[in-house]
């Protein structure tokens, strides 16, 4: 009973006895608050957020109903369990407050011992909720850090196998958040990417290139420019890449499909297997289509598949632009870094060529920023 002491119970009803009675039966259990009215009440809960309200429904100028209503638009307000209070057998209103969202009904005249075990099951299982969702949030966050750790480590056991592209991926991954940042402003944009899928977005980029690990060291670490059969081959890291999200899709959802390679295969993996999209299975999506797509071209020259314009995800789309930034302002054996303003010019010439029209206007807007970002870039490799 101990435990009861401190749980705070709004009580609201326009008839003075009523709260009288609820006073004496409840006061010595709990911390009460009295309400005459629903105005009062909705008042009181601006501010205060007790563990249970107990409403009468039959109220003059704002019924139970309409309270309930009230409480249910506003998330903080909507979890706390109500418990309706009925003066009569009304069952049609019963059953339109427990639609709108009331979890139990008392009838007056009230037997104690029912009103006293109806509150007592509603608070226990308001307390299991509420420990419920803090167990899952903290579970949660676990598994979004250990998220971010495994990327970043099998990003980087990627590229310590490839000579070349020292801090490819970190930078890519800083000018994509910067250009990600841009992009949600715009209306276009704004509704796909969520802070939750951009949250989804930013963990995955790392692991683009992740198919590089199935490519030949001498051609990963090969010093000068691939010869065709090399470049074939190293282009193959886009669908490794796929494949190997894939596979962990498949071991997540545990199906038993084949898997197989081409233009939308995936997809239509996807479809066929019905599969509802959860957190997991998003991140996943997001990260097979930046490891398979990131080389598309908006006009269809690019690889694996082939595909065009608005068919290579989005994702995609907005990677290819800094993975492609971040290759051209690198030094590589074969070449020398190019300026800022060399890589902004060759990107706005491949406009509609190799990228999306749209993102590349917007890409060339945040010109200072991604300059910034590049001039930290080497500034830090300096050290
Ligand atoms: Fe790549």
């Amino acid at each position: 009973m101990s435990e009861n002491i401190q749980k705070h119970i709004l009580v609201v009803d326009d008839v003075p006895a009523n709260l009288k009675y609820a006073q004496q039966l409840l006061g010595n259990r709990y911390k009460l608050t009295l309400a005459s009215s629903g105005a009062q009440a909705l008042k009181f809960l601006k501010k205060n957020v007790p563990d249970l309200i107990l409403l009468d429904i039959n109220m003059p100028e704002m019924d139970g109903c309409t309270v309930i209503a009230e409480l249910k638009k506003e998330p903080v307000t909507a979890m706390i369990p109500i418990i309706i209070l009925t003066s009569e057998v009304d069952t049609a209103m019963e059953l339109k407050c427990l639609e709108l969202g009331a979890v139990d009904f008392i009838r007056k005249p009230f037997i104690t011992e029912i009103m006293l075990s109806r509150i007592e099951t509603q608070l226990e299982l308001s307390a299991y909720r509420d420990r419920l969702e803090y167990m899952v949030n903290e579970k949660t966050a676990v598994i979004e850090r250990l998220q971010d750790v495994m990327s970043t480590c099998f990003a980087e056991l990627v590229e310590s196998r490839d000579g070349t592209t020292g801090g490819h991926i970190k930078n890519t991954t800083r000018y994509f958040a910067v250009f990600l940042d841009e992009l949600s402003k715009h209306d276009e944009y704004k509704d796909v990417l969520t802070p939750e899928y951009m949250k989804n977005l930013v963990r995955a980029a790392p692991l683009h290139d992740i198919g590089k690990i199935g490519i030949n060291d001498s051609v990963l670490r090969k010093e000068s420019v691939l010869n065709k059969e090399e470049f074939d081959h190293m282009k193959t890291h886009t669908q490794i890449g796929g494949e190997t999200f894939q596979h962990i899709f498949k071991s997540v959802e545990g199906t038993q499909h084949h898997c197989q390679i081409g233009a939308y295969a995936f997809d239509k993996i996807f479809d066929t297997m019905n599969v509802e999209e959860s957190e997991d299975t998003i991140f996943l999506h997001i990260a097979r289509d930046m490891a398979m797509y990131h080389h598309e071209r908006w006009n269809g020259t690019g690889y694996p598949t082939g595909i065009s314009g608005e068919n290579i995800p989005l994702s995609a789309r907005i990677l290819s632009i800094v993975d492609v930034y971040d290759a051209l302002t690198s030094k590589r054996s074969y070449k020398e870094a190019f300026t800022h303003e060399k890589a902004m010019q060759i990107i706005v010439e491949d406009r509609e060529v190799f990228f999306d029209p749209k993102l590349t206007d917007i890409f060339v807007s945040i010109n200072d920023k991604i300059k910034q970002c590049l001039l930290t870039k080497n500034l830090s490799s300096q050290d």
